[in-house]
């Protein structure tokens, strides 16, 4: 399996943390053998969710061991009465009854966000055979945000073809951000940066450097970087080296002769590594254009500002990524 130099650095992180990891996909096999890299690598403990007899035979084949690995089959778990009745409460007053709670904790993405709601497990991984929405509902409805007052939002990973690794976001949740949102994302990043060990220099992204350019769009990344940068202001941000800048337009933000022309005295402009999109059509477009064209290798998404990290992979993905978010998910465990 061949695992990036960065995946294998945040491996080697995740590796100190002993945490576990419920994959709600037992019947892929991508996801038995990042299952079996994962857990014998020690980068987590992992519980798989499915047919334990058929996956055991699986692994038997293959002649993986299973230590480090629990396998649950949630139709025959002694917990899926709690589980159901935890998802009863939580959800009766949205209108869920006692017979759909039922149907929907049998559903491996509700048992597995189910788990990790009654601390049974610390994260989850999902997404190679669900689409984002069904593995994202889930946590959205039971996890829930961390903060009150600030959206949940997505963030990719991406290493550039020179070597460089930049963060992207909101790529796949929010499809049609407020200021006040775009700021959340911004400040979520952050956030997450930090916990994976870089230093966030942040560009509000913006088809405008400055205000050379006029319209809504404009306006709202105008006023999503003042309440960012207001906002890091505050004493929850006083040690953190955080930076952040905008409007900026792409160029402006990454190539340092064009940021001297277009936003001098910037202290983003030319060096950002954290690129904050003004929507989810921008964001999705320029994440599979930088992928497809531009070879960068492409982690996430992964969830930001849940009280619990549950990350959705791609349906495309390859069990190198699956280990790779498996990684990625113990790092954003710790507070
Ligand atoms: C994420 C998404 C699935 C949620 O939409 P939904 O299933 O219709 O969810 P709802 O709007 O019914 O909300 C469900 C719950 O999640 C909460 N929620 C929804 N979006 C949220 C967000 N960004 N942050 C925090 N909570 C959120 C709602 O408040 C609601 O909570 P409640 O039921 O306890 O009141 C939706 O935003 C979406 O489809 N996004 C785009 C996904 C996509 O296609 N991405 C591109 C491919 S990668």
């Amino acid at each position: 399996m061949q695992i990036s130099p960065y995946i294998q650095s945040l491996i080697a992180k995740a590796q100190k943390l002993g945490k576990t990891i419920v994959l709600p996909e037992g019947e892929d096999e991508r996801v038995l053998e990042a299952a079996h890299v994962a857990a014998s690598e020690k980068i987590a403990k992992i519980i798989i969710l499915g047919n334990e007899e058929e996956i055991k035979s699986y692994f038997a084949g293959k002649n993986w061991s299973l230590d480090g690995i629990e396998i649950i089959n949630p139709q025959t778990s002694p917990k899926l009465g709690e589980y159901t009745e935890l998802l009863y409460n939580l959800r009766k007053e949205k209108g869920l009854n006692k017979d759909d709670a039922a149907k929907l904790a049998l559903n491996a993405n509700y048992f597995g966000t189910l788990m990790i709601k009654s601390g049974d497990a610390d994260g989850m991984v999902s997404g190679a055979n669900h689409s984002t929405a069904d593995t994202v509902r889930p946590a959205l409805q039971i996890i829930k945000s961390s903060r009150k007052d600030r959206v949940v939002s997505s963030l990719f990973i991406m290493s550039s073809k020179d070597g460089k690794t930049y963060y992207l976001s909101d790529c796949a949740i929010n499809i049609a951000p407020t200021a006040k949102e775009l700021s959340d994302i911004a400040l979520s990043s952050a956030e997450s940066v930090i916990q994976f060990g870089d230093t966030p220099r942040i560009a509000m992204l913006s088809y405008s450097t400055y205000g050379s350019g006029k319209g809504e769009g404009v306006d709202k990344v105008k006023e999503a970087t003042r309440l960012a940068k207001e906002a890091l202001t505050s004493e929850e941000y006083a040690n953190k080296d955080i930076t952040l800048d905008g409007e900026l337009q792409a160029d402006a933000a990454l190539d340092m002769v064009v940021a001297k022309k277009k936003a001098p005295g910037s202290n983003v402009a030319g060096k950002a590594n954290v690129l904050i999109f003004p929507s989810i059509e921008a964001g999705n477009i320029g994440y599979k254009l930088l992928q497809r064209l531009g070879g960068a290798e492409m982690y996430g998404p992964m969830l930001q500002g849940l009280n619990a990290p549950i990350n959705d992979l791609s349906r495309g993905c390859s069990a190198a990524d699956i280990v790779g978010l498996i990684a990625i998910t113990v790092l954003q465990t710790q507070k």
